[in-house]
């Protein structure tokens, strides 16, 4: 069962060819995503083949395979973990009953809209990222993107399957229209703004797959624990592929760090100026573009306090992060929880019904993981015997979602006038001249084992394979 049959037109490990309408519907779905592929899917791309890694199986060694496919024969398909048979509800009012392997009817409309917001982020990215293989600065990097790319279209695929199998005709149509609606296009935008916003340059796409892919783990770790149980079963292959996504954001901010650091020791110089024209990105434009990612991703968590948040989670549509871990008594009708809230112009916590603050829990949860991974960049400029230090901001930095976004904050959490935050946005997040200047940067480096000046080399490949492999095949 958790073999993928690769024979079938759609390779699945759902026994597709035993629901014949089901089948055919996604069958005739197929050529219109292809079609989006081929429209809004990385641009100049068609012809190379590149060395993709393929689910075998669902199993953690499902991962074994590795290729080189052409992008458009990469065979997008539908992985499910295996069932786990009868699975109680862990979580809300329906604590302790059997998971659901259909939707009742009751929750139908609520759970088409998580599963079609969850679908749409999926080839919004791939949207916002298409152009970013022209000026890729290196090959190892282009296969990442590529991979990076293929996934969130499987990722799509996942969510459509739902919509095809529980949703009817309303299913079907959710299905177009996410293929019909682009990242940043004002009449028929992505449904979330974050996936609206341009991915210009690496520096964004890196803090892109560190902070909002991370985001996107958070989000399908809470519908993981769903009681509906083909949703946290997809959730829960979508999070095997997730990780490697945060990974290439990881490394690759730590790597653009790294040959900052080797720079300003070889120029002996903290000066931005100077450091700009040795062809490097000074470590205060890092900082505002990780200002920049990080509020922008937060707000994705939604209002600080949501009756819907509440809804979700009573009736058991959506969890928590690891709801399972947590020993209290899984229903939350007596606790509370402290949300930020802004009183006479200033930050006051406030204390409110925890099943209103859930999209609060789930981002200080995102908050907590993603601030490991700035420890890490600065582990490598401590190595360098530099002083200087990265950070998040404060939680109520450049918020456009709940309480928070009626004040200007400093990222250091003060409140400020808004002339006071005019005459100093520009320290804060990147300018129109930090933005020309990151892309000034860009240039295609693609010969194997070269690397644009900006960033350093790996320190390993992918799949044990040297860092100079050619993953990519231009033909
Ligand atoms: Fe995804
Ligand atoms: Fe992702």
């Amino acid at each position: 069962m958790s073999d993928i049959n690769y024979s079938e037109k759609i390779p699945n490990n759902v026994n597709l060819g035993e629901d014949r309408s089901l089948q055919r519907a996604l069958e005739q779905w197929q050529p219109n995503f292809i079609h989006w592929w081929d429209n809004m899917g990385p641009e100049g791309s068609t012809n190379s083949e590149v060395y993709l890694r393929m689910a075998v199986s669902v199993d953690p060694q499902g991962w074994a395979q590795f290729g080189h496919v052409k992008m458009r024969d990469y065979r997008w398909g539908i992985f499910l973990n295996q069932e786990q048979e009868d699975r109680p509800i862990h979580f809300g009012d329906h604590k302790g009953e059997k998971a659901w392997q259909d939707i009742p009817g009751e929750y139908r409309a609520n759970l088409r809209r998580i599963i079609v917001t969850q679908g749409d982020t999926e080839p919004a990215s791939v949207e916002q990222q298409r152009h970013l293989g022209l000026t890729a600065p290196s090959m190892y990097d282009l296969r990442n993107l590529f991979q990076i790319n293929v996934e969130e279209g499987r990722h799509l695929w996942a969510m459509v399957y739902l919509l095809h199998k529980h949703f009817g005709r309303d299913g079907r149509e959710e299905s177009e229209a996410l293929l019909e609606r682009r990242s940043g296009q004002e009449d028929n935008p992505r449904i979330l703004q974050a996936f609206n916003e341009q991915t210009p340059d690496w520096l964004s796409f890196f803090m892109f797959t560190y902070f909002t892919d991370r985001d996107g783990k958070f989000q399908l770790c809470a519908l993981a624990e769903s009681s509906f149980d083909p949703l946290a079963r997809t959730t829960k292959f979508m999070l095997t592929e997730e990780a490697h996504h945060m990974f290439v954001g990881e490394s690759g901010i730590s790597r653009v760090i790294q040959r900052t650091c080797q720079m300003m020791n070889e120029l002996k110089t903290d000066d931005a100026n100077h450091l700009r024209n040795a062809g490097v990105i000074d470590l205060p434009t890092i900082q505002r573009y990780l200002n920049f990612h990080f509020s922008v991703t937060i707000d994705l968590f939604g209002a600080d306090e949501s009756s819907n948040a509440a809804t979700f989670y009573s009736t058991g549509l959506k969890g928590r992060f690891e709801e399972r871990k947590r020993d209290d008594d899984h229903v939350l009708k007596r606790q509370t929880y402290r949300v930020l809230n802004v009183q006479n112009g200033q930050l006051v916590e406030k204390e409110v019904p925890m099943l209103n603050a859930l999209n609060e829990v789930l981002r200080d949860d995102f908050i907590k993981d993603s601030v490991g991974g700035v420890a890490r960049w600065n582990k490598v400029i401590e190595k360098a015997g530099i002083p200087y230090r990265l950070s998040v901001p404060h939680k109520a930095f450049h918020r456009s979602i709940g309480a928070l976004s009626g004040v200007k904050v400093s990222p250091d959490g003060r409140v400020l006038s808004y002339t006071e935050w005019q005459a100093r946005v520009n320290e804060w997040l990147p300018s129109d001249l930090d933005r020309a200047f990151v892309c000034s940067l860009m240039g295609r480096v693609v010969d194997a084992g070269k690397f644009a000046n900006w960033i350093a080399p790996p320190a390993m490949g992918i799949n044990r394979q040297p860092v100079d492999f050619e993953y990519v095949r231009f033909n």
